[in-house]
């Protein structure tokens, strides 16, 4: 018998983080030395729209190296990845790169984590239609947190009888890159348990933007149309939106560059002139020049990503990459 269609994805949405939290972590940035906003802050309905025409610049490369590495690899690296796994898509957004996968990874279901079932609902009611025989669980959770899988999601794999199918971790975007080396770490290991907690043959299958010269790190993050400036300072508005500060995004140059020291492309915005920052409840002064730290993009050696993934559980390590060496996707098997 063909399992039964699945006319409609199911949709979890776990504890939004009340405005009352989000308000007291913003202002605890603003008043923290340096400065800081969160980068998950970046993507409201236009931030995600400035990072989609980022992601059409030809200085920022990252984005179409690793759809060429996928375009050109994937069925090799569907022969590591176990037919019938449950494909876990971390901040899955509109789905596509794991629904251009499909064909040859042949997932038995599809579970799409992003911070918001929000933007889950559209993208995959389309994906299920295409796929009408795989189950698909949108999940809405901020699992730069913590990673488990909620009790509710057990129990629709459960129902699904896939609660023995290995598990397939997809992290595709070098969106690990937000993350430090210590951070990483821990996510990756949360991301080993979810994997160990299914059956044989799951792992994680991740895409790692790589070192690289400053000559072409730097424009990527700071491209002569202003896509980025605008993406950057988009963080301000939203911040005026949710603590209620009175932030003039023209008064705030971007920065960015690549500490090598740290291995990371920094992301500024640099106060130009002194100048108070107001909300309800509090103040920030800043001096001319001053800085408002807004994102880190860590970039990765192979050889210490290998280990970073070995370290946290996964093995042995594969990894395919461009013939320029500019971004590498990885395979670890848990
Ligand atoms: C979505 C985190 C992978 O670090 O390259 C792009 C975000 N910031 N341009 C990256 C970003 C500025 C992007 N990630």
């Amino acid at each position: 018998m063909p399992p039964p269609p699945h006319a409609a994805p199911q949709f979890i949405q776990l504890h939004q983080t009340d405005a009352a939290a989000v308000r007291a972590e913003l202002a605890a940035g603003l008043l923290a030395q340096p400065a800081q906003v969160a980068p998950k802050f970046f993507y409201d309905a236009l931030g995600s729209r400035l990072f989609d025409a980022i992601t059409e610049l030809t200085e920022y490369y990252p984005t179409r190296t690793e759809a060429a590495i996928f375009a050109q690899h994937g069925a090799v690296m569907a022969q590591s990845v176990s037919a019938g796994s449950v494909l876990v898509d971390l901040g899955a957004g509109s789905c596509a790169k794991a629904a251009g996968l499909f064909p040859v990874l042949r997932p038995a279901a599809y579970v799409a984590v992003d911070i918001s079932v929000r933007y889950l609902r559209e993208s995959m009611g389309e994906l299920q239609q295409r796929h009408r025989a795989v189950p698909m669980l949108g999940l809405g959770m901020d699992f730069s947190s913590t990673l488990a899988l909620p009790v509710s999601a057990s129990d629709w794999l459960e129902r699904h009888d896939l609660m023995v199918a290995p598990r397939c971790v997809f992290y595709p975007g070098s969106s690990i890159g937000n993350f430090s080396p210590a951070q990483a770490q821990t996510l990756l290991r949360q991301a080993h348990a979810l994997c160990a907690a299914g059956g044989p043959g799951g792992g994680i299958l991740i895409g790692v933007d790589r070192v690289k010269d400053k000559a072409i790190l730097e424009p990527a993050y700071d491209d002569p149309l202003g896509v980025t400036v605008a993406f950057n300072r988009n963080l301000l508005l939203r911040t005026n939106a949710l603590l209620g500060t009175d932030f003039a995004p023209a008064r705030w140059r971007h920065v960015a560059f690549f500490n090598e020291a740290d291995s990371r492309i920094e992301m500024h915005l640099q106060a130009e002139g002194a100048q108070t920052v107001r909300w309800p409840g509090g103040a920030r002064a800043f001096a001319d020049g001053e800085r408002l730290h807004t994102e880190n993009s860590y970039k990765w050696q192979p050889s210490d990503f290998d280990a970073l993934l070995r370290a946290a559980g996964f093995g042995p390590v594969t990894h395919w990459t461009d013939a320029r060496g500019w971004f590498s996707v990885f395979w670890g098997p848990a």
